[in-house]
């Protein structure tokens, strides 16, 4: 298949595939998606068939108005509204029980649906225009590092898919928080995501994590939380917190002649930088929202160089810092 490329000014192309039932690569503020009719069963399985994704793994709904919204989901409990002030368009996505003409594949036989508004002016134009709700997972061949620009979706679904429309680098870099309200008095964060557990505990009080997030023998109750992911060819291992030893592990490593690639903040490529080490930077240590942003784009840029292991400074488990953890941990074959 021949894949267009599109810009912000080709939105009527876009939507016009996307209405006849093909699937559009389209910008959102976190990655790009891969958008198909959410209404349409034929449309949304391309979407497994380009990205190789498992059928059981469901996907979002991108919605360009709450109005739009309440025609998919049962109903909309006090919590989602609370949430849908503080946080729509953002990247927040409700888990709540599904009503309506969705495609059966987009929820995987489940009774629930995940739904979000983006924030991205040319998200909300694309869904506005086609009418309906656009079913998207991140536009990445499953299991690589979700796309950040229009070049990443390129490199992966090239000849897969109808056409691509770029809105240039995605804004927050890491996916939505997933939330499920399905129990309206114990809101449960499934993926930890672009909204941070700090910021919805500011609106709502307490706010759960899915067990799988803090217990690695528990089963995720976000089905796509259990396959690897997010992976680049070349491993990741993970450093430790102490920049020293962190130092003694990449100087070890250069002996044993491995070639590295460092991706780090400022802060610890003032310490570790070396002319013969290829460096990847993270941004400032204090701004963390730095670091998430460029994660998956550095991974996919180190995995390009001449080296034979990616090694990653790790951040504080707080604010964006837990998605940024998160991502990490499941690219990671080691955590040193
Ligand atoms: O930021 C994002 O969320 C991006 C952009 C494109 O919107 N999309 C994205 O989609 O990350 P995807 O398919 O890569 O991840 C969706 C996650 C998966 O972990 C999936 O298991 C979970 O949401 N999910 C979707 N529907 C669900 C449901 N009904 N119940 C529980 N988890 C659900
Ligand atoms: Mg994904």
């Amino acid at each position: 298949m021949q894949t267009a490329f599109l810009d912000s000014s080709n939105i009527d192309e876009a939507a016009e595939y996307l209405k006849s039932g093909e699937v559009v690569a389209f910008p959102t503020e976190t990655v790009y998606g891969l958008g198909a009719d959410a209404t349409n069963e034929e449309a949304v399985r391309k979407i497994f068939e380009a990205k190789g994704r498992p059928s059981d793994n469901p996907l979002i709904i991108h919605v360009a108005s709450i109005k739009q919204m309440e025609r998919y989901v049962e109903s909309v409990p006090d919590v989602a509204r609370k949430v849908i002030s503080h946080f729509w368009p953002g990247p927040c996505t409700l888990v709540l029980n599904k009503k309506g003409p969705i495609a059966s594949s987009v929820t995987g036989g489940m009774e629930t649906i995940g739904v979000r508004m983006p924030s991205h002016p040319v998200a909300l134009a694309l869904i506005d225009k086609v009418g309906v709700p656009l079913a998207a997972p991140s536009a990445n061949s499953s299991g690589k590092p979700s796309p950040t620009t229009a070049l990443h979706v390129k490199r992966d679904l090239e000849g897969k898919i109808k056409a691509i429309l770029d809105g240039g680098a995605t804004g927050v870099g890491l996916e939505s928080t997933v939330l499920d309200l399905t129990d309206p008095q114990k809101p449960t964060i499934l993926r930890p995501g672009g909204v941070t557990r700090e910021e919805l505990e500011a609106v709502l009080g307490h706010v759960w994590l899915d067990a799988h997030l803090s217990d690695d023998s528990a089963a995720p109750k976000s089905p796509g939380m259990k396959y690897k992911h997010y992976s680049p060819e070349k491993p990741v291992w993970v450093l430790p917190e102490s920049l020293a030893e962190a130092k003694e592990i990449l100087d070890q490593l250069e002996v044993e002649g491995e070639n590295v690639g460092l991706l780090a903040s400022e802060d610890w490529l003032k310490h570790l930088k070396t002319d013969w080490r290829k460096n990847c930077s993270l941004g400032d240590k204090n701004r963390p929202q730095q670091a998430a942003a460029r994660l998956f784009s550095a991974l996919r840029e180190l995995d390009d160089e001449d080296i034979s292991v990616i090694l990653v400074e790790p951040y504080q488990k707080t604010g964006i810092g837990t998605a940024y953890m998160n991502r990490l941990e499941k690219a990671a074959s080691r955590i040193l």
